[in-house]
């Protein structure tokens, strides 16, 4: 069995939803665990300590350690870190989960929407993990586990939230080059799950209920586990995880066409070839790919 023992976890959004259920899996197995929200709505509007607090006592009452935090991801991310360092002395785990989701049609209005999504979800997901790095190294362990969203794909009327995502996904790609030499790895989930978030969604009533029926946050939770393991194999990935389905979500590119003589006449031409799915293949492991070519 994969044991937390001896190691420190922060779970940030973890007073609800999936982060509360990350939590206490990790708590479950072993670890020490921070438990950080900030307490607001969905849309993130307004703050309270109960949420976390709940979890903490949950927590302890199990037999496990657990301290609540109530810092923003995007206010003060050190302080976060340094919830961690003073209740239990290091840092392993870092699970990026803290998100809000706010529905907004495009439109010249929607900057203020963007920023704020983009504050939270992909400044609150890199400030935390810049504050915990030089712990993270001294951990010899580290591990960091984003969350990004199968609407990585589109969705209609949520361009902040899935922009936001999308950073978060191109984030966790590219900082695992710089996280393999000192022995750290960085991946990410695109979860689903019945949660506040996806009830108070923009969803079909029947989804929402196939959702609360199929998809319980605890079948998300056993993925988050194993990429926050020592054991874990894997770097710059991003693994969706839904209903017990864990499956590997890709780039990716294909044959397409190619002419040394290109005209906008030819991509015209070509545009079947160019999108042709039929020769789709993803980008290799990181570990596997070579950029010695890249800028050349
Ligand atoms: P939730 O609303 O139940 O929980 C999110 C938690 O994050 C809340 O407790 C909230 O107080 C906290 N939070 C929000 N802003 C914060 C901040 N600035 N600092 C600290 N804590 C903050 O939502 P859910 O569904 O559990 O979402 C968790 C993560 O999973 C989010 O990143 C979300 O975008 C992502 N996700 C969820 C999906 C789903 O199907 N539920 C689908 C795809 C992604």
């Amino acid at each position: 069995m994969l044991s937390f023992d001896g190691r420190v976890a922060i779970v940030t959004g973890s007073g609800r939803g999936l982060g509360a259920s990350h939590a206490k899996f990790l708590a479950a197995r072993g670890a020490a665990v921070v438990v950080n929200d900030l307490g607001g709505s969905a849309q993130g509007t307004g703050s309270s300590a109960a949420p976390a607090e709940e979890v903490v006592a949950e927590i302890v009452a199990n037999g496990g350690r657990a301290v609540a935090n109530f810092d923003s991801v995007s206010d003060n991310p050190e302080g976060i870190v340094r919830t961690a360092i003073d209740a239990f002395g290091r840092l392993d785990i870092l699970v990026n989960n803290a998100g809000i989701n706010q529905v907004h049609a495009f439109g010249p209005d929607i900057l203020p929407s963007i920023k704020r999504h983009m504050e939270v979800h992909f400044f609150g997901t890199a400030g935390v993990t810049a504050a915990a790095w030089p712990h993270l190294i001294e951990s010899g362990s580290g591990r960091i586990v984003n969350t990004t969203s199968p609407t990585l794909i589109g969705f209609p009327e949520q361009t902040p939230y899935v922009a936001a995502k999308g950073a978060i996904f191109a984030f966790t790609r590219t900082l695992a080059f710089e996280a393999a030499p000192v022995g750290i790895k960085v991946n990410a989930i695109a979860p689903t799950a019945a949660t506040r978030m996806s009830d108070e969604a923009d969803l079909p009533e029947e989804f929402k209920q196939f959702m609360r029926d199929n998809l319980p946050t605890s079948l998300v939770s056993p993925v988050v586990a194993y990429l926050a393991h020592e054991a874990c194999a894997i770097n710059g990935e991003v693994i969706q995880a839904q209903g017990g389905e864990a499956q590997r979500l890709v780039l990716g590119f294909n044959k397409g066409f190619t002419s040394k003589d290109l005209t906008p006449e030819l991509v015209q031409e070509h545009l079947d070839e160019i999108l042709d799915p039929a020769t789709h293949v993803p980008f290799d492991r990181i570990e596997k790919q070579d950029l010695s070519a890249v800028g050349k």
